[in-house]
Parts: structure tokens; C-alpha cells; sequence
């Protein structure tokens, strides 16, 4: 099956948190989701995820400026399930295996808010354990059950560098 998984950050920031919003980004274009959605994130993020396809190979999308609620109408509107990542969900060892059979996902994980009506229209809200942690753990984590490990294979087309997997030292092939 051919899927296409999207990612939302729901949030405002009180503080200034790029490296947060780097690494959902970052995690998020590595294991295998095509774009991001930052409600709220400076043009650097943009940027730095531009250099990073670049280099590495692949065309991940970095939206800035989206609303949830636009968001969430908009994967309505194509037939894409919302898959909220919250401690308070379902365990995700329950859910996985329905969401293996859905092709288009939106997997919204939140930042130091989330609305309550997220959690009343999101199709699914999940839980990565029922302990709070980080939303780049809870993201990878999801993305790996839900793709069963086949994110791991992945290639990335048109990358200037390519690695060879070595296991000592680094070994980088120019392409
Ligand atoms: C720092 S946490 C904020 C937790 C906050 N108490 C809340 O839910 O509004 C930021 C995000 O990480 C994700 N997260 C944290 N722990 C999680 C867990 N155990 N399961 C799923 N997602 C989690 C959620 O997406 C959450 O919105």
C-alpha cells in the first residue's frame, strides 16, 4: 500500500524553541512523512530543512503558518484520518494495526497546549505509553509502529551525499 502520512505541530510558543521544531521536522522527513505543518516557527526552520533536502536527498515539505482547525478540515476533506498523539490516548499497541490499513494520515502532536477540541476531532488519539515525555519521542515512535520498521529502508532520491554504512568511522560518497 502506497501511504502518505503528514505531520501537524498544534501550538503556540511562549518561548522562542526552534531545536524543538527542528527535530519533529527532522524526525518526521527520516522516518518517512512527506510534510510538516508548524502553526507557529521562524523562517530558520524552513530554511534548515531546505539544506537538509538538499544535501540528504528527497523533497519533504516544511508549511509554516497553518491553523489546526484548517488543517484538520482540510484532511477531512481528502479522506485523511487525524491521528492525535496524546499520554492520554489509546495505547498505540491497540490502535497500530488499524492504522497500518489506513493510506493517508495526519498525526498531530501538540506542543506545551493543545485545544481541547483536538482531542474531540481527532480521529484517533493515541497514547506512546500513558507517561508524558516529548512530542519528538511520541512522533517517532508512532511513525515507526505505524509503518511496521519499512520507514528503516527508505531511500531519498536526489541527494548531492549518500552514506555508506560502515561500522567504524564515517564513510560519505558524493552522488
Ligand atoms: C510536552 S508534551 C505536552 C503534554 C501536555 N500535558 C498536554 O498533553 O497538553 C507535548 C506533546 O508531546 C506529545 N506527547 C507527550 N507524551 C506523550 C505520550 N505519552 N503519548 C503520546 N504523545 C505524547 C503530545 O503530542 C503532547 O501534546
Amino acid at each position: 500500500m502506497e501511504r502518505s502520512i503528514r505531520v501537524l505541530r498544534v501550538g503556540q510558543r511562549y518561548v522562542r524553541d526552534d531545536r524543538t521544531l527542528t527535530h519533529l521536522c527532522l524526525v518526521s522527513r527520516a522516518l518517512g512523512a512527506e510534510a510538516i505543518y508548524l502553526e507557529d516557527a521562524e523562517k530558520d526552520v524552513t530554511a534548515t530543512l531546505d539544506e537538509v533536502n538538499r544535501t540528504w536527498g528527497g523533497d519533504f515539505e516544511v508549511v509554516l503558518g497553518v491553523t489546526w482547525r484548517k488543517m484538520v478540515q482540510e484532511a477531512r476533506k481528502e479522506g485523511r484520518s487525524v491521528v492525535h498523539l496524546t499520554m492520554y490516548g489509546l495505547p498505540i499497541q491497540e490502535v497500530a494495526p488499524k492504522l497500518r490499513e489506513v493510506d493517508k494520515l495526519l498525526i498531530v502532536v501538540g506542543g506545551p497546549k493543545v485545544p481541547g477540541r483536538v482531542y474531540h476531532e481527532a480521529d484517533y488519539n493515541v497514547a506512546i505509553t500513558s507517561q508524558p515525555h516529548s512530542e519528538v519521542a511520541a512522533l517517532a515512535i508512532a511513525l515507526h509502529e505505524i509503518q511496521s520498521g519499512e520507514e528503516l529502508k527508505r531511500t531519498f532520491r536526489k541527494s548531492r551525499l549518500r552514506i555508506l554504512p560502515s561500522a567504524r568511522g564515517k564513510r560519505v560518497v558524493e552522488n
